[in-house]
């Protein structure tokens, strides 16, 4: 399975700090936003990756991940000349999807959460057409919103409704069928002008092979689109950083905790952060399995 990033847009509900930044680099308490999507697609086993982003800011996400061969990874970039919707992005990455599955990650999404590893893992190995993740939000009418069924069957779809029918926003967090990008090619504009995700989706949902995983309260879906959620969301990761004394969405040990380097890249990667940085201390600490 490949994976994409989706990190363009504009930002405008964080201006000023997004004027000459994207969003989807401003830190969430110790890293940039995109690392958080990032790990999800990581500890999901996907190692190809493709970063989308706006022409002006997609030198920056290049200069900071590179090829992604440090943490084992194959990264791509690719642009996205106007914000022509999130469905856009599988035609921007057709090409780097070829005939395989893809999982399709907005990068401003932070998910945190105990078993969400499995969970995914589990997920991509069964996926069969289109698989999304829910989560209970008291302000649904922001996002998609999933209407279930009977034992949480998914009846359908609605793309921030004035009156939602279900509290289960639409995760950015999406698995396709490589028939998606055909479906993708397919879809009309709407109102906005843009490709819908949800239209997608429900493209799948009328075939009856749309899947929706409940991420219910055991697991954390952060906004960050607001300088009040974004700052909540650094003070969430913060909170249990220093409670826990482990990192959450750190690369390089996502990297070697699921094998994609071994003892010496980790080793490497300490060299190139530097030994005494706090970063460095804390692999140093993965390295001896002390945590
Ligand atoms: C998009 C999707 C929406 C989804 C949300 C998740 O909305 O259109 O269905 O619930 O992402 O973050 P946006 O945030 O682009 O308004």
């Amino acid at each position: 399975m490949k994976g994409i990033v989706l990190a363009g847009g504009s930002g405008t509900r964080l201006r000023p700090l997004t004027t000459i930044t994207s969003k989807h680099l401003l830190p969430v308490y110790n890293k940039p936003m995109v690392y958080y999507p990032l790990s999800v697609l990581m500890l999901a086993g996907i190692r190809e990756i493709l970063l989308i982003s706006t022409p002006e800011h997609l030198p920056g996400f290049r200069a900071l991940l590179g090829d992604g061969s440090r943490l084992g990874l194959r990264l791509s970039y690719a642009v996205q000349t106007a914000p022509r919707g999130l469905a856009d992005a599988l035609l921007v990455g057709g090409e780097f999807v070829g005939d395989d599955p893809l999982a399709l990650i907005l990068g401003d999404n932070v998910f945190y959460g105990h078993e969400l590893p499995s969970v995914l893992r589990d997920e991509v190995g069964k996926l069969d057409g289109c698989t999304v993740f829910g989560y209970p939000v008291a302000d649904p009418e922001r996002y998609g919103v999933a209407v279930t069924g009977e034992e949480g069957r998914l009846v359908d779809i609605e793309e921030k409704p004035a009156r939602p029918r279900s509290n289960l926003a639409v995760t950015g967090l999406y698995l396709y069928d490589n028939v998606a990008l055909r479906y993708a090619a397919e879809l009309t504009p709407s109102a906005r002008g843009e490709l819908e995700i949800t239209d997608l989706n429900r493209r799948f949902l009328a075939e009856g092979r749309a899947r929706l995983v409940n991420l219910g309260r055991g697991t954390a879906w952060l906004d960050t689109g607001t300088p009040d959620s974004l700052l909540e969301a650094g003070v969430f990761v913060q909170v249990l950083e220093k409670r826990q004394g482990v990192q959450i969405a750190c690369l390089e040990e996502v990297a070697y905790r699921m094998g994609y380097i071994d003892d010496h890249g980790l080793r490497e990667l300490i060299g190139q952060v530097g030994p005494v940085t706090e970063e460095g201390r804390y692999l140093v600490r993965v390295l001896e399995a002390a945590i």
